[in-house]
């Protein structure tokens, strides 16, 4: 067969890892050939694309990134874009498409699969944030940097008696900020899933404090909003893709906490920090199993499916069920955090 890969949306940690699996696959078990196209759909569009094969996937493995490179370009807001896409794929002989990308990326890869177009989706974003899989792709490595992040801020706000808030990234929803808060022993989590009181979060650490405590950390999603009408915001700006753009709400809050406290706040962003670097062990294998399963799925041809992991096992769900809709951070686990290690 051949076989067309590509990498769509924000980067994450172990993309390299799941390209490097695919063209292993596919090339050792099956003897297909693949081409990897550059910058997403845009490389299909514009029939950009490099050859890939064993020897140009060497030392990729830890590599953060993407050999690819990215972007969120979509087809569908392209004028003429699902044609061309249609024609390229066509051109190449192509039998059919490995989409490596998350919500957006997948969103257009249903669409197109709808359309006609034979493809396999591999889940991933640092966000977690994609139904029928448990993990995506980049989230271990971003959580795991997260918590080396905030263990830092801790002794440092030990030794001054401050409060650090701590913003790590999460559009619409607070993975990255649950996972990371409770593994590193913060003191507040904002998520997105619910708009904050920050007279709540005040509260909580002037008692913290008052008891003798001497350091509290304060996670924030970027995506976090206050409770209507508490805290004002500055306009919102977008990016070239009407994206939202985020970043900022963790230095309001610090500012706010400090006013409410009179605690010495001080803000650390670890915005792209999350993205970049090696892939953590547990994104390598999953990104390895997936690109396997993805290859596996094309040889069957079960098309317009996502692969997942659901508890131990890799499954493939249908595109349709695993976009449209984002997963939220499990109410259990909130809970768990305001209930018992929030306190
Ligand atoms: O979708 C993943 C994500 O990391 C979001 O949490 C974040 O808002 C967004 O990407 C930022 O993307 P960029 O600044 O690269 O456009």
């Amino acid at each position: 067969m051949r076989i067309g890969v590509l990498t769509g949306g924000g980067d994450c940690p172990g993309l390299n890892a799941a390209i490097r699996a695919v063209v292993r696959r596919a090339t050792v078990t099956y003897q297909d050939e693949v081409i990897g196209f550059l910058a997403g759909w845009q490389g299909v569009i514009e029939n950009d694309f490099i050859p890939l094969d064993i020897a140009r996937c060497r030392g990729i493995l830890p590599r953060g990134g993407t050999i690819l490179r990215t972007s969120r370009v979509n087809p569908y807001k392209v004028p003429g874009g699902v044609e061309k896409v249609k024609e390229v794929i066509a051109s190449h002989n192509i039998d059919a498409m490995v989409v490596i990308g998350g919500e957006g990326t997948l969103g257009a890869s249903r669409e197109l699969a709808e359309a006609g177009v034979p493809l396999v989706g591999i889940p991933k974003t640092i966000d977690n944030d994609v139904f029928g899989t448990d993990y995506t792709i980049g989230f271990d490595t971003a959580v795991q940097i997260a918590v080396d992040a905030i263990d830092r801020l801790h002794t440092t706000a030990e030794a001054h008696d401050r409060v650090m808030v701590c913003e790590v990234m999460g559009r619409h929803v607070g993975w990255i900020a649950t996972y990371a808060g409770l593994a590193a022993g913060a003191a507040v989590v904002l998520v997105p899933e619910e708009p904050f009181d920050i007279a709540q979060a005040a509260a909580r650490l002037k008692r913290r404090h008052a008891l003798g405590r001497f350091a509290s950390v304060v996670v924030v999603a970027e995506g976090a909003k206050p409770v209507e009408g508490t805290l004002e915001l500055p306009p919102v700006e977008y990016d070239a893709y009407d994206h939202e753009r985020l970043g900022g709400i963790g230095s309001l809050v610090a500012q706010e906490l400090e006013r409410l406290t009179g605690l010495e706040a001080r803000v650390t962003m670890l915005g792209h920090v999350l993205r970049g670097g090696s892939p953590s062990a547990f994104d390598r294998m999953l990104a390895t199993r997936f690109g396997v399963a993805a290859i596996d799925s094309v040889h069957q041809e079960d098309y317009g499916k996502m692969i997942g992991i659901q508890g131990h096992d890799i499954v493939t769900v249908p595109l349709s069920e695993a976009v449209g809709d984002l997963k939220k951070v499990n109410p259990a686990l909130m809970e768990l955090i305001a209930r018992v290690f929030l306190e």
